[in-house]
């Protein structure tokens, strides 16, 4: 049967992993944040009775995690943002496994970005990742048991080593954002190094310099971003908006990539800036948006070239599904979908992907990508404090809030 078979094929794991015995990690707990309900922070505790996870799959790898970060979508997964639909996400991805290999959707353990060391790796890992110490880093999807954990799970397919020289706090501030940042891109119609081989036919219509509007680029996918199209399009014509507290530090903080304006925009500015951006019509080959503002996007649109897109990474997908469950959200979702991309609007999703992940890791190396560490806090101590900071709290400043597991 199904199940005997699935069985088989754990027990072959435990057998044939990198040591510790698996078992014996198995049967050890972990310190964890999680919370056993969604809500507000208030929810979130920090324990140490979960239990370490198991390799269950061939490719599975155990991390010891060093550092992590605290994000936007951690917030929102705790306010129960995406508890629809995730679940069946996560049954979809573990299909053909055992079971009990899909973990429940609660207690939450939160974290998408990892940097850690290898502790156990099954018999498909490559070699490199089969080294226990060895420094490696990735992102969790938002329905995958998340890493502000001591111990985290990973495939292989979307871990990668460290590369030598990385500061292990910079790679953690990388994966979730960085490759949200390239899906955003390719959903924009701009060249990513997953889509190099497409990209001349795909984006026909686009010199070598386009024009590129990023809207609220002051965050951790912001900062990442612009550094990413000025590395992918170095002639390409940079017009970025952010509120007006980050405009004066935002050049600095992007590795000294050249911006060619810099517009202050949210709240009070958002009518200024967006009188500004469409007093000239068809003046940009691709919008990135990274803010909320779903009306502001729009009226945007005049001011994409023919043949242009608009890629938002704020979709109402799940929310539709939160709001009015599977059978009543998908039917709003799909008319949506169409109504948007009819209009020149394209959803973006964080992907896993190697071939970004190496890409980010190259760039990393090079020093040419540099993620921005907005203030770093101990786990067992400052879980709250970081938490509260990351939701918008008194001092936020740009980049990333990091979270040192290990401490
Ligand atoms: N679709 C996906 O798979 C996916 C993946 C990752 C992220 N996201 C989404 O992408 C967005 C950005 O993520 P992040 O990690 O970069 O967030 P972040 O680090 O919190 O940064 C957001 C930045 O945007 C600024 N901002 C907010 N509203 C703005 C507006 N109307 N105009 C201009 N700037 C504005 C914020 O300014 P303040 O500092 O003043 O608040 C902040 O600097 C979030 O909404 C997140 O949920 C989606």
């Amino acid at each position: 049967s199904v199940r005997s078979v699935a069985f088989l094929r754990h027990a072959a794991v435990q057998q044939l992993s990198t040591a510790p015995a698996p078992s014996a990690m198995a049967s050890r707990s972990m310190r964890s944040v999680n919370s056993y309900e969604y809500g507000g922070l208030e929810k979130l505790q920090l324990t140490d009775t979960m239990k370490v996870p198991v390799l269950r799959q061939p490719d599975d790898i155990l991390v010891r995690v060093h550092c992590s970060t605290v994000q936007p979508i951690d917030i929102a997964l705790l306010s129960g943002y995406g508890s629809v639909l995730l679940p069946l996400a996560a049954r979809a991805a573990a299909c053909g496994a055992e079971p009990d290999a899909v973990p429940p959707a609660l207690p939450l353990i939160l974290g998408r970005d990892f940097c850690g060391e290898v502790v156990a790796a099954g018999p498909d890992c490559p070699p490199e990742l089969r080294q226990p110490g060895r420094l490696v880093w990735g992102a969790r999807a938002p329905f995958e048991s998340g890493c502000h954990a001591e111990f985290a799970l990973a495939s292989a397919r979307h871990v990668r080593p460290v590369p030598d020289g990385v500061d292990p706090a910079a790679a953690a501030c990388v994966p979730y954002p960085g490759l949200t940042a390239l899906s955003a891109m390719l959903e924009a119609g701009l060249p990513t190094p997953a889509s190099s081989f497409n990209w001349p036919l795909s984006c026909r219509s686009f010199r070598p310099d386009p024009a590129v509007l990023v809207l609220g680029a002051s965050g951790g996918v912001g900062l990442l971003l612009l550094q990413l199209i000025r590395s992918l399009l170095p002639a390409c014509r940079l017009v970025v908006t952010c509120p007006a507290r980050h405009v004066a530090d935002l050049p600095a903080a992007v590795n000294g990539c050249q911006l060619d304006s810099v517009l202050a925009s949210g709240g009070q500015d958002s009518a200024a800036a967006l009188q500004q951006l469409t007093a000239a019509p068809a003046t940009f080959d691709a919008i990135i948006d990274l803010t909320r503002d779903a009306a502001s996007r729009r009226r945007l649109l005049p001011t994409l070239r023919p043949g242009g897109r608009l890629a938002t990474v704020s979709s109402p997908l799940l929310r539709l599904f939160d709001q009015r469950g599977v059978a009543g959200g998908a039917p709003v979702a799909a008319r949506a979908f169409a109504s948007d991309r009819a209009a020149g609007i394209r959803w973006a999703f964080f992907a896993q992907s190697g071939a970004n992940l190496d890409y980010l890791a190259r760039l990393l190396a090079l020093g040419r990508l540099a993620p921005r560490i907005d203030r770093r806090f101990s786990m067992s101590g400052e879980f709250r404090t970081a938490f509260e900071l990351a939701a918008g709290g008194d001092g936020r400043g740009m980049g990333r809030v990091l979270l040192d597991v290990a401490s």
